[in-house]
């Protein structure tokens, strides 16, 4: 069926703060991590039916190594997933995963696992 998106800054946050101070992102800000592990963006993503999603996250990352996240989908691993380096914080990039949500409301949470944090997060599309 169609996507929806669901901003970041909307998002319950630990470790980490909205931000507006780097270009391109949508809606009204971005979500910035803490420079160390364990901060999270957590969303509650509601599904139709239940069933396989893809789980798609714009983001940004201006260093030259990876911001990876675990992913967690209703407190159940989901992977890690890579934010691999985008040129600048001004440059965005979508990283996926592949998910099963139950019907209706699902939380899905990134938490950061290297002491740099995660990237930082403009939405997730699912
Ligand atoms: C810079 C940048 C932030 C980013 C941070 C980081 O401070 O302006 O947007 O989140 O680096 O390394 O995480
Ligand atoms: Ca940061």
């Amino acid at each position: 069926g169609a996507s929806t998106v669901y901003q970041a800054e909307d998002a319950t946050l630990s470790q980490a703060s909205v931000a507006t101070n780097h270009t391109g992102y949508t809606g009204t800000g971005f979500v910035d991590y803490v420079n160390t592990a364990g901060g999270y963006v957590q969303w509650t993503v509601t599904a139709a039916s239940a069933g396989p999603a893809t789980l798609t996250f714009r983001y940004a990352n201006g260093t030259t190594a990876d911001r990876p996240t675990d992913i967690t989908v209703n407190g159940t691993s989901a992977g890690s997933t890579s934010f691999p380096a985008t040129a600048n914080w001004d440059t965005w990039a979508d990283a996926s995963v592949s998910a099963t949500l139950n019907a209706g409301a699902n939380t899905i949470r990134a938490t950061a696992t290297t002491a740099t944090g995660g990237p930082n997060v403009d939405k997730l599309t699912v």
